[in-house]
């Protein structure tokens, strides 16, 4: 039995893989349609979430399944003191695969090490967040036709941003890759993802204040939040909030066929008249959400079809 923390856990091999299985799902979805008849996922969201909760529930009906859910801390047992690892044992006696978000870093594994079913971590804190990761290669891959040979902007804040540090910890396996850290000085990529990921594996990056200058390199703009919910003060997100807004003018220098992907949600770091831009992906990277979380819950219920 296998639950999913973090990206790491994940051989390119299996990666590939589940791209493949999703590429698959998109082409002959009425296949899959009854392979988790009779199982349940349980989704536990401890902080807010309309995508990543919603993908997780649309992925296992559409694989035949059947949902329960818990979407807030109030409304379960955790609001009376319950420990993760008490909920996790409890939820696993209901369902036969958990996903769980929670605003502290680790929950998720503490609940994969109690629960007698698979954990999907869907968010931990500032940390990590492998199903958003899962949807971003696979749109990359779906838009780009590939996942090697390119330059990665990451905008916005690298530091809190927690599909950021899986992205990098995912694309860092493929050749050629190269990043460009776009961040105002406080918001920087963490010193243990450019110790433990990029230097260890010597992926060349590059940090930067200054977006416009580097957009003319880029075959992917990942755009981010500022993820108000991890400032210790308002002030300081109020004055970090918009130091970076993607407007039509910014992409004049762009290359043609950038890619440009947000996880959503989106508060005013790209404006809406990007959106019919042939070059915008964040709305279907928003579908391909629910097929990458499809394919991993094959894999970890191992359904074959
Ligand atoms: C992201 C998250 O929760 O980390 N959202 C998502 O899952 N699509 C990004 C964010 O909240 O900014």
């Amino acid at each position: 039995m296998r639950s999913l923390i973090d990206i790491q856990e994940l051989t390119t091999d299996e990666i590939n893989e589940l791209i493949a299985v999703a590429c698959d799902i998109i082409d002959n979805g009425a296949k899959y349609s009854e392979a988790c008849r009779g199982k349940k996922l349980a989704t536990m969201f401890f902080e807010p979430s309309t995508r990543t909760r919603l993908s997780f529930e649309a992925a296992m009906y559409e694989l035949g399944g059947n949902v329960i859910s818990v979407s807030n801390a109030e409304s379960s047992s955790a609001a009376k003191g319950e420990s993760v690892a008490d909920t996790a044992k409890t939820i696993s006696c209901y369902a036969d695969i958990i996903a769980m978000r929670h605003p502290k870093e680790g929950a998720p594994l503490v609940a994969a090490m109690n629960a007698s079913v698979p954990v999907i971590n869907a968010g931990d804190g500032g940390h990590n967040h492998p199903t958003q990761t899962l949807t971003d290669l696979l749109t990359i891959y779906r838009e780009k036709g590939r996942l090697d040979n390119m330059t990665i902007g990451l905008c916005g804040d690298l530091k809190f941003g927690r599909t950021v540090h899986s992205l990098i910890s995912a694309m860092s396996r493929y050749t050629g890759i190269k990043f460009i850290l776009i961040s105002p000085e406080e918001l920087k990529v963490p010193s243990y993802v450019k110790r433990d990921i990029l230097k260890k594996n010597d992926i060349p990056y590059v940090q930067t204040t200054d977006f416009e200058s580097v957009i003319p390199e880029l075959d992917i703009l990942y755009m981010t939040r500022v993820q108000r919910e991890r400032f210790f003060n308002e002030e300081d997100y109020l004055r970090l909030k918009d130091r970076y807004i993607l407007t039509p003018d910014k992409l004049a220098s762009a290359k043609p066929d950038l890619k440009i992907l947000h996880p959503l949600p989106r508060v005013n770091e790209i404006s809406v008249a990007i959106d019919s831009d042939p070059r915008a992906c964040y709305f279907k990277q928003v579908y391909y959400g629910k097929i990458a979380r499809m394919s991993l819950i094959l894999k970890l219920l191992e359904v074959k079809i």
